[in-house]
C-alpha cells in the first residue's frame, strides 16, 4: 500500500462558524446574497453530479474532451513530479492527467469535503502504489500551506469553478496560487467562455429542474444547519445573463411576502414578494481576459485549448 495522508488544516468547528456569518451578512444586506460554496452538503453534491451529466451542461463534458485530447501535452510540458488539485471533489477528470503524468510523485487533493476527499483518496492510493496521496481538507480561498514535495509543480483548478469567484477575490486567489509555486512551475486552469446567451442560460436553467434543484439545496442546508425554516416551494429559480460582467447569476426569487426565522443567529429576515437572493455568479471568460489576469499574478499564459465546440477553455500557465 502507498502512504495515503489525510491532513486537516480546517477546524471541525471553522465549517458552522463561516456558514454563520456568511447567512447572517448575506441575508441581511440588500441586494440578499449566499455564497455558493453552501451547495455543496452530500445532497448538493449527488445533485451537482446529476447536473454534469444533463444535455443542456456541457462544461464538464467539453473540459474532459481537453483533457483527454491535451493530457500527454501538458505531462511534456510541465514534467511535474507534484500535482495539487483545488476543488478536486471526486477526482473523476483528473484520472485523466494521473494517468498522462509520468514523472509524478505525490498528488495534493485539497477540498473542504472530508468525506470526498477519503473516498478518492483511498482508491486511488490503492489502485497507484507508486503514488504518495496526501489530501488536505482545506478552503482553497484561504491561504494553503502545502506538504514538503517535489517540484515541478503543478496546481490544476478545473471545472470552471475560479468563476464563481468574484473578480477581486479571483486575483487574490490566483496571487496566493502563484505564491505556492517556484519559477517555470505551472497552473491548469479551466474557464467557461463567453457564448450565445441562450445557451448559457439552458446551462444553468435545465429542462429537468436538476439546477433549480440544486440552487434551492441551499436553503436546506441553513434550515438544517441553522433551525431556519425555509419553504423550499416559496421560493422560485432563476438563472439570468448579465451581459455587463459576463456572468451568469443564479437567484431564488421570493414566491411571496415572507418571513423567515433563522433560530441559532436569532434573526428573522424579511423577503418581499419578488425579491431575489443572489446565491452564484458564474464568470464567463475570453482568451485575453484570462491571459491578463493570469499576468497580474505573475503566470505568463503558455498554452490555450479548447474543445472542438470552442466552448471551454484550459489553459497552462508558467509562473515568473
Ligand atoms: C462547477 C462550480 C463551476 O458554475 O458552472 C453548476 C456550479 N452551478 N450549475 C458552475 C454550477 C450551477 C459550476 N461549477
Amino acid at each position: 500500500m502507498s502512504p495515503f495522508l489525510l491532513t486537516r488544516t480546517l477546524p471541525e468547528d471553522t465549517t458552522d462558524a463561516a456558514l454563520r456569518a456568511d447567512v447572517s451578512h448575506g441575508l441581511t444586506r440588500t441586494p440578499k446574497t449566499l455564497p455558493p460554496k453552501w451547495f455543496y452538503d452530500a445532497r448538493g453534491s449527488e445533485l451537482f453530479e446529476q447536473i454534469t451529466e444533463l444535455p443542456e451542461y456541457y462544461p464538464t463534458r467539453a473540459e474532459r474532451e481537453i483533457l483527454i485530447a491535451r493530457a500527454d501535452e501538458i505531462a511534456e510540458a510541465t514534467g511535474a513530479r507534484t500535482l495539487i488539485e483545488l476543488g478536486s471533489g471526486s477526482s473523476e477528470k483528473t484520472r485523466h492527467l494521473l494517468d498522462a503524468l509520468r514523472e509524478l510523485h505525490t498528488y495534493v487533493p485539497v477540498d473542504v469535503s472530508e468525506s470526498a476527499l477519503t473516498q478518492a483518496g483511498v482508491a486511488l492510493a490503492a489502485e497507484r502504489p507508486d503514488l504518495d496521496v496526501h489530501a488536505l481538507i482545506a478552503d482553497f480561498t484561504g491561504g494553503l500551506t502545502l506538504p514538503d514535495t517535489p517540484g515541478p509543480r503543478l496546481v490544476a483548478f478545473l471545472g470552471g469553478t475560479i468563476g464563481n469567484l468574484m473578480p477581486a477575490e479571483r486575483a487574490a486567489f490566483l496571487s496566493s496560487v502563484r505564491s505556492l509555486l517556484a519559477p517555470g512551475d505551472a497552473l491548469l486552469l479551466g474557464t467557461d467562455l463567453v457564448k450565445d446567451p441562450s445557451v448559457l442560460v439552458d446551462a444553468y436553467d435545465d429542462a429537468a429542474g436538476v439546477t433549480a434543484a440544486f440552487n434551492k439545496n441551499v436553503l436546506s442546508v441553513v434550515s438544517r444547519e441553522l433551525g431556519a425554516d425555509f419553504d423550499l416551494d416559496a421560493f422560485g429559480h432563476v438563472a439570468l445573463w448579465d451581459a455587463e460582467n459576463e456572468w451568469i447569476e443564479m437567484r431564488l426569487r421570493s414566491r411571496r411576502e415572507q418571513t423567515v426565522k433563522i433560530p441559532a443567529l436569532d434573526l428573522a429576515v424579511d423577503f418581499a414578494d419578488g425579491e431575489d437572493v443572489r446565491t452564484e455568479v458564474s464568470a464567463k471568460f475570453h482568451k485575453e481576459g484570462v491571459r491578463s489576469e493570469l499576468a497580474a499574478a505573475g503566470l505568463d499564459l503558455a498554452h490555450w485549448w479548447t474543445d472542438e465546440g470552442g466552448r471551454f477553455a484550459l489553459s497552462l500557465s508558467v509562473a515568473r
